[in-house]
C-alpha cells in the first residue's frame, strides 16, 4: 500500500483563536518559531509523505505561500549576509511539494476532504492530518498509523483516550481491541453528550483512508452541527471494509486550546539550548517558583 499524499484542511474559521485569528490563519500561528502548519507538514514528511494537499480558500493563500520560496526576503538576507536565515527560509520552500485545492464552501470536515478527490483518489490510500492536533514524540503520530494501514491495508485513524468531560468535543469511536492499542471500529459518533458517550477513545486529527471514503462522504446528508461529517463516512467505511483504530503514543498539543498552545510554545522553546536556560529563568518569577 503506497501512501504519498497528505490532505491537510485548512479552510476552517479558527473561532477558537480569536481575536489573534481575526486576520491571520490559525494555521500560520506560530509555536516558537515556526508556524503550527509547518510543525505538521514536518511530521507528514517524516512519515513519509511526498506531497501535501491543501484545502484551501480565498483567504488562505498565506499558507501555501509559507513553503513556497520569498525572493524580496531572500534578496535582503543575502545582501545582509545572513546566510543563516537564508538557508532556514529557503529549506522551507524546499521542504515539500504543494498542491492545493479550493473548498469553496465551508460544509464540514467530510466535506473539505471530498474536495481533495480528484487529487487522491487513484492513490491507494491517503492521510488526512487535522492542523489543531499537534503530535510529537519518537514514532510521529501518523508514521503508526501507516505502519497499521500497511500490514492490514485498511483505513485506520488515530484515537487516544480522553477524560469523560471532554468526548463532547471530538468523534468517540468503539471496538474490539485485536491487538494492544489497535481496535476494530464498530461505531463511531460525533460530539456525543457527556453522558451519552459510549467510549472514551477519540478521534484525533489523524487518519489513513482509502479512497472508497469518497462514495461514503457523497452520499451523506448534515450530521453534527449541520456539517457534512468525516465522522459519519467513517460508520459507513467501518460497515463496509473495515476501521480500525489505533493509540497514538506521544506528545499532543490541541493548538486551538489556548493552554496548549502556550504550553507547546514553552515546550519548543525549551528544546532549543540557545533559549532554554533564559527561558526557565523567566519563568520561574512568574510561576513562583522558589528555586
Ligand atoms: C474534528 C473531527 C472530530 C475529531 C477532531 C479532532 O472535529 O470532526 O471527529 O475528534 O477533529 O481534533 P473539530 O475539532 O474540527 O470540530
Amino acid at each position: 500500500m503506497n501512501i504519498r499524499k497528505a490532505v491537510i484542511p485548512v479552510a476552517g474559521w479558527g473561532t477558537r483563536s480569536l481575536p489573534a485569528t481575526k486576520n491571520i490563519p490559525k494555521e500560520m500561528l506560530p509555536i516558537y518559531n515556526k508556524p503550527v502548519v509547518q510543525y505538521i507538514v514536518e511530521e507528514a514528511l517524516s512519515s513519509g509523505i511526498e506531497d501535501i494537499v491543501f484545502i484551501s480558500n480565498r483567504d488562505k493563500k498565506v499558507v501555501e505561500d509559507h513553503f513556497d520560496y520569498n525572493s524580496q526576503l531572500e534578496a535582503v538576507l543575502e545582501r545582509a549576509g545572513k546566510e543563516d536565515m537564508l538557508k532556514c527560509v529557503r529549506d522551507v520552500a524546499e521542504m515539500v511539494n504543494i498542491i492545493s485545492v479550493r473548498q469553496k464552501r465551508a460544509l464540514g470536515l467530510g466535506h473539505a476532504v471530498l474536495c481533495a478527490k480528484d487529487v487522491v483518489r487513484y492513490d491507494d490510500a491517503f492521510a488526512v492530518m487535522l492542523g489543531d492536533d499537534l503530535m510529537f514524540g519518537m514514532n510521529p503520530g501518523l508514521n503508526q498509523l501507516m505502519e497499521i494501514a500497511k500490514s492490514e491495508r485498511k483505513s485506520v485513524v488515530g484515537v487516544v483516550e480522553v477524560p469523560q468531560e471532554e468526548v463532547k468535543n471530538y468523534g468517540i469511536v468503539t471496538g474490539t481491541e485485536q491487538a494492544p492499542g489497535v481496535f476494530k471500529v464498530k461505531t463511531l459518533v460525533e460530539k456525543p453528550d457527556i453522558n451519552k458517550a459510549p467510549s472514551r477513545l477519540a478521534i484525533i486529527g489523524r487518519y489513513i483512508l482509502t479512497p472508497n471514503i469518497f462514495d461514503c462522504l457523497a452520499k451523506l446528508s448534515p450530521g453534527s452541527g449541520g456539517e457534512i461529517q468525516l465522522t459519519d463516512a467513517l460508520q459507513v467505511l467501518a460497515e463496509q471494509s473495515g476501521l480500525l483504530a489505533v493509540k497514538l503514543n506521544g506528545k499532543r498539543f490541541d493548538a486551538g486550546n489556548w493552554a496548549e498552545y502556550l504550553t507547546a510554545n514553552i515546550y519548543f522553546g525549551m528544546q532549543d539550548p540557545a533559549l532554554r536556560d533564559e527561558l526557565i529563568q523567566r519563568l520561574k518569577p512568574l510561576l513562583n517558583v522558589s528555586k
